[in-house]
């Protein structure tokens, strides 16, 4: 039998999971080499929310990120996940555009791609896997998990099976949400093994404790490969640890054989990244770190419950938690059944806030109307045909059938009118900076523009009064940059000061 493969995620969805994406570049590289070297099938280093995050609060150019990272950690392969048509965004992109992102970054050394659908709507990951197909890169074609009346093992199965057909180069079933429970991994990944040719990977979150044991159950079904990370960005709303999965894998026949000098490895990179979880202290919170009971209970992703209650609280309807909570499937129902995932998860949610607060379906969402009228794609199942009528009154919008990106009317800027827009305002306008002009123009703007946010010049040692560990050296913007020490609330703090004009 062979041995399971793992991929390792602490670059990417671990520190998203457990730290809002906040990591920078420099706390990632001193373990790039160990990453690197430690035997992992891939690492997962770009992509989901860390391009959007870089740029919003880092200050980094994403490409250069990657650049960074792909030179620090040449013999790995590196994995990034897409959201398909809407690339790492939440709206339709042209194809030129999605084409144009993804050979650019395989350019850059991504190697695969994890394409999915918030609606599992084949037709928006078409354009990406071909791109990446095209681009000499691996199209691994992803099936978001969810549960619901209309999502059966069968039909996750049918999806693997034309994912195939589509040219996958692998399968991947990604449970964003951590709500697939062992038996139900191992029946969908059996039956995908018994289908389909290509490999069939893995990703799940620990977030409600099931992440590991559906691993497990995951491997006893055949599964070629799954994804981990390493604590402390790892296990609670993140992948289970890696350490922590060879122990649960001790004895196992599918256990891959792991040296003396690979727990070292790991061990030294948990000290470092000890350290960077604890410069992160404002970003990591210990409801990450421990199982959700409550998302176990409602079956729903946790995110979408915390917002839940907030918009809640901020209405004054605490009282009606249970109430619009009752509401989700309803909405799910007449929606289609549409996957909980973001953003169609706080889309579902506010829509049943609303049925709560005015009426069933009295004040429909604009995007819940998207959803109903085919802006988003094909519903897993059909849209109940009395709400999409009234979404189409309240809209002023006919519903479509034909593949979102070519709605008609749908305004949208090709590569050209990107470049066009970007030697306009004098700045670079090659296909790398057209393509995140593309999705994050403000944000890109203020960074070319040198007005981005200065995150680096705070760094907080958190939690150690006694020896604090030595904040993260300031990444000093102009050379005129003075550093000084203060202690607020207890808490060391250092911040860079520099002149302005
Ligand atoms: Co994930």
């Amino acid at each position: 039998m062979r041995s399971v493969q793992l991929n390792n995620n602490v670059l990417r969805d671990g520190h998203q999971s457990l730290a809002a994406t906040r990591m920078r570049t420099e706390q990632m590289l001193p373990i790039c080499e160990a990453l690197d070297n430690w035997g992992f099938g891939a690492l997962e280093t770009w992509g989901g929310a860390t391009i959007d995050s870089g740029l919003r609060f880092l200050d980094e150019f994403p490409f250069d990120r990657l650049d960074a990272l792909k030179k620090a950690c040449p013999k790995t392969p590196h994995m990034m996940l897409l959201r398909g048509q809407n690339i790492v965004q939440y709206k339709h992109f042209p194809d030129d555009v999605v084409t144009a992102f993804i050979k650019t970054s395989a350019d850059h050394g991504m190697n695969i791609f994890r394409i999915f659908d918030a609606l599992n709507d084949t037709r928006n990951m078409k354009c990406a896997m071909d791109a990446a197909k095209a681009a000499g890169a691996q199209a691994h074609g992803t099936i978001c998990y969810t549960s619901s009346p209309v999502h059966t093992v069968a039909k996750f199965i049918e999806m693997g099976v034309e994912l195939e057909r589509m040219g996958a180069n692998a399968i991947v079933l990604k449970d964003m949400a951590g709500l697939i429970p062992p038996m139900e991994a191992f029946a969908i990944i059996d039956g995908l093994k018994k289908t389909v040719k290509i490999p069939v990977w893995i990703h799940t979150h620990d977030t409600a404790g099931l992440g590991a044991s559906t691993y497990m159950a995951a491997i006893d079904a055949g599964v070629d490969a799954i994804d981990l990370s390493i604590s402390p960005f790892a296990n609670g709303t993140g992948q289970p640890d890696t350490t922590r999965m060879l122990a649960l894998l001790q004895g196992h026949p599918r256990c891959p054989e792991v040296s003396e000098a690979q727990r070292a490895s790991l061990r030294e990179m948990r000290t470092h990244l000890e350290k960077a979880y604890a410069e992160l202290g404002d970003f990591t919170s210990h409801k990450n770190e421990v199982i959700d009971v409550d998302t176990l209970e409602y079956q729903v992703p946790g995110g979408m419950l915390s917002n839940f209650r907030t918009q809640l609280k901020d209405q004054k309807m605490e009282d009606k938690f249970e109430e619009v909570f009752r509401e989700i499937p309803v909405v799910r129902e007449a929606l289609g059944w549409i996957p909980l995932v973001t953003p169609t998860s706080q889309i579902v949610g506010m829509q049943a806030f609303l049925n709560v607060k005015f009426g069933r379906w009295k004040q429909i969402s604009p995007q819940a109307a998207d959803i109903a009228l085919g802006y988003y794609g094909r519903c897993p199942a059909p849209v109940d045909p009395e709400v999409q009528q009234l979404a189409a009154k309240q809209a002023k919008k006919e519903p479509i059938t034909c593949r979102p990106v070519e709605a008609p009317g749908a305004v949208h800027q090709h590569m050209d009118d990107l470049r066009k827009e970007l030697k306009a305002k004098n700045f670079p306008s090659d296909d790398a900076h057209c393509v995140i002009h593309a999705m994050f123009p403000p944000q890109l703007e203020k960074h070319l523009k040198g007005e981005g946010p200065k995150p680096t010049t705070v760094a907080v040692a958190t939690e150690t009064p006694k020896a604090a560990p030595a904040p993260a050296p300031a990444e000093s913007n102009s050379g005129l940059q003075r550093k000084y020490g203060l202690t607020i609330n207890g808490r060391r703090v250092e911040v860079g000061v520099e002149e302005i004009g």
